[in-house]
């Protein structure tokens, strides 16, 4: 496969075929995701939960998600692959944003950055794509804004909140984006949201009427212990967890009964070698 650009994603999106989307965090889950054949791999902050167990997005830091980024571009070499800017780090001002954006794709060595917010984040958003730094927009439910949203809640499902979240869609195309994330939103707005625009939508929890779809690759994997919450639009598709489980638990048994290492698993010396060491 060809690396995929923003054209393959306009013609996926012309040809009305679903562009998929995958998020990774480190070196093995962006290899996976790349080679499963995912158009885009996003370095999501939502890293900072499932693969660095902090409370909630708000506490990783823009250095952090370079680091990650950079080691999940390292291993995706045909997605289009793209980093979130983490909270703290672009609402200042459009030249913080911009900053930050750069940051990312120089450290961070993915295609572009991906931000969170609505028509109060259009100017922002049009400052970083005039830098000629592709913009991923972010709407709907916005999870660096829970507190502000009083949790990760749906969205736009009032008419008045629907409208809301059409005209953020309409302004953040209008700064530039390539495409934009719609979390949490029910189906028939973001699908009617998706016939207005002329870019693509990537929906996640917002039905089956976006241009495309994005998932959090632990929840979706399967890699997480039984009993942990998962919210409802994800399907587990997987269960890394209990292969997970069963090889570990396997080597341990192995190795307490000795049946681990086996003469296949070491190296050989040479007897006459032995017999000189030995005596
Ligand atoms: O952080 C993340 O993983 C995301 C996607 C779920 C869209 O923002
Ligand atoms: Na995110």
């Amino acid at each position: 496969r060809k690396k995929v650009t923003l054209g393959t994603l306009r013609s996926l999106h012309r040809k009305r075929e679903p562009i998929t989307v995958m998020t990774a965090h480190d070196f093995p889950s962006g290899h996976v995701a790349d080679h499963a054949g995912m158009d885009i791999v996003l370095v999501g902050d939502s890293l900072a939960m499932v693969a660095l167990g902090m409370e909630d997005t708000s506490e990783i830091l823009l250095e952090e998600m370079i680091l990650h980024c950079r080691s999940v571009a390292r291993a995706s070499k045909t997605a289009f692959t793209v980093g979130d800017l983490p909270m703290g780090s672009y609402e200042i001002s459009p030249e913080q944003a911009l900053g930050s954006a750069i940051r990312v794709i120089k450290e961070g060595r993915v295609q572009g950055i991906k931000l969170e917010g609505g028509k109060e984040m259009a100017s922002t958003i049009r400052k970083i794509t005039t830098a000629g730094i592709p913009v991923l927009g972010h709407i709907g439910l916005t999870p660096q804004r829970q507190n502000a949203l009083g949790g990760f809640r749906v969205q736009g499902k009032t008419s008045s909140g629907a409208l809301s979240i059409l005209e953020d869609a309409l302004a953040i195309q209008e700064a530039g984006c390539f495409a934009m994330v719609i979390e949490a939103v029910p189906a028939e707005v973001a699908a009617l949201i998706t016939e207005k625009l002329s870019i693509p939508t990537i929906g996640i929890g917002a039905g089956n009427g976006c241009s495309g779809q994005v998932l959090v690759q632990i929840d979706m994997t399967g890699n997480f212990p039984p009993g942990r919450f998962i919210p409802k639009f994800v399907k587990k598709y997987g269960d890394v967890w209990g292969e997970s489980m069963r090889a570990i638990e396997t080597y341990r048994d192995e190795v307490k009964s000795r049946q681990y290492p086996a003469p296949e698993h070491t190296y050989p010396i040479s007897s006459e070698e032995l017999e000189t060491f030995t005596k």
